[in-house]
């Protein structure tokens, strides 16, 4: 049991919790457990189960969520990425510029249509793309360009957008994690040509399976990525181009209705933690041991993942400190794509994106999901304060606490409580 405080006196003392999880997606299901039941029901009863009415609205709703004229959905995020590179013909003999330290679905687009991932390293501070390593990799065969709004954060679209502009050749934004993040006001989604969206479960707006979506501002790509999806067929069973089957199911366009009006509440919960994780890191006076992930000043970071940077090789021997001692972490990415197996072909030699490299030895995401509480929050920061024998972080008073569920509505008995919906997904702005 550890009883230590921060100042080792007045502040009261309390246990640290016995485990935190990465995620609890059984606290958002429990809010809106009626609504999402009952929202299935109606696909069941209606018998259309692929496309249909659901994702035509859920469209809708995206489309005006996010300020862009189209949104399409399809059947996963890795699907967007590979739709979005057929609508501007990428094929063989192109070349893609995208981070290494990614997903692999960002890469495995490229190469499924036969051009060639060219991987370009990372600011490190922001595990973003670096625009300086693009541009020195853009070559004639440049014919796409895919930052990666990782973690929740835009990528630098002031330095990548002129580039790709330069170049004549378009901006496929992979903003799998960055549902509502913003650039000077504007979600990701509309700044390049295509933006890439997953429904993967764990991602902000998360359904009950696999699903995505791509958007566009131009109404040319958007006309494309709705044929694409659909194995190029229109009139019914007259094909016009090879497509692919990428069809949005009904029952999780359904789920994402009920959820999408309250992902800005959710966003503005996943902002808040990452603020009191700053604060409570602070106060355990570990900045020094560990580097704690920047907001972004030009733009609505949304948090998908909070990554801290664990210097001087102690990031392994942490976690699995924190696993002994229940609080779950992750590791986003522990290999890079240009040192993957399947990649190697490419010639992108280990040692060749020192950022990226390094980023993947030292990385380590926390629990950051909007259900998180400030017990579980200073259970994770205790245990790492716990690791470099450093003091707990003190128990909020009940003055922070107040202010935490006032800011947040984060009382433990909400979570059984079922959530009023947040206004309409077209009342949901970023
Ligand atoms: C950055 C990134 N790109 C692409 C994807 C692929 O999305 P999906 O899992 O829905 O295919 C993911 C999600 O896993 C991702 O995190």
């Amino acid at each position: 049991m550890i009883r230590t405080t921060l100042d080792g006196s007045n502040a009261p003392q309390a246990e640290l919790l016995p485990s935190v999880g990465l995620l609890a997606l059984d606290r958002q299901y429990a809010a809106l457990q009626e609504e999402l039941l009952a929202a299935i029901r109606r696909v069941c009863d209606s018998g259309r189960f692929v496309l249909g009415p659901d994702v035509e609205e859920l469209e809708g709703e995206l489309a005006r969520t996010l300020g862009v004229p189209h949104a399409i959905g399809c059947a996963s995020g890795s699907d967007a990425l590979l739709l979005a590179l057929m609508a501007v013909d990428i094929e063989p003999g192109d070349e893609v510029l995208l981070p290494s330290y990614t997903f692999f679905a960002t890469a495995s687009a490229v190469t499924r249509l036969g051009a060639t991932p060219v991987f370009v390293d990372i600011d490190p501070e922001t595990y973003l793309l670096d625009p300086t390593d693009l541009l020195r990799k853009m070559s004639p065969r440049s014919r796409a360009i895919i930052p990666v709004h990782l973690f929740g954060r835009t990528a630098d679209m002031d330095a990548i957008l002129p580039i790709a502009e330069h170049a004549g050749i378009p901006v496929i934004e992979d903003a799998a994690q960055s549902i509502l993040s913003t650039w000077h006001g504007r979600c990701t989604g509309g700044l390049g040509d295509i933006g890439c969206f997953s429904f993967y479960p764990t991602k902000n707006l998360g359904g009950f399976g696999d699903g995505g979506f791509v958007t566009t501002t131009r109404d040319d790509l958007a006309e494309r990525l709705r044929l694409l999806r659909v194995h190029g067929m229109e009139p019914r069973y007259y094909h016009q181009v090879v497509g692919i089957n990428s069809r949005l199911d009904s029952i999780q366009a359904a789920v994402l209705r009920v959820k999408l009006p309250h992902l800005d509440t959710w966003t503005s919960q996943r902002q808040a933690n990452a603020a009191r994780y700053t604060e409570l890191f602070r106060q355990a006076d570990l900045e020094g041991r560990i580097v704690l992930p920047s907001d972004e000043p030009r733009g609505r970071h949304v948090w998908n993942q909070f990554v801290i940077r664990v210097p001087g090789g102690h990031r392994d021997n942490l976690r699995t400190h924190l696993r002994e001692r229940g609080v779950a972490t992750e590791i986003y990415y522990p290999v890079p794509l240009h040192m993957q197996q399947c990649f190697r072909y490419v010639g992108c030699e280990q040692g060749s994106l020192p950022a990226t490299e390094q980023a993947a030895l030292e990385t380590l995401a926390l629990p950051i999901y909007p259900e998180l509480t400030h017990d579980e929050q200073r259970t994770v920061v205790g245990r790492i304060a716990e690791f470099f024998e450093l003091p707990l972080p003190p128990v909020a008073s009940d003055a922070q606490g107040q202010q935490q569920n006032a800011d947040t509505g984060l009382q433990p008995p909400r979570f059984l409580r079922r959530i009023n919906a947040v206004g309409r997904a077209d009342d949901v702005r970023c």
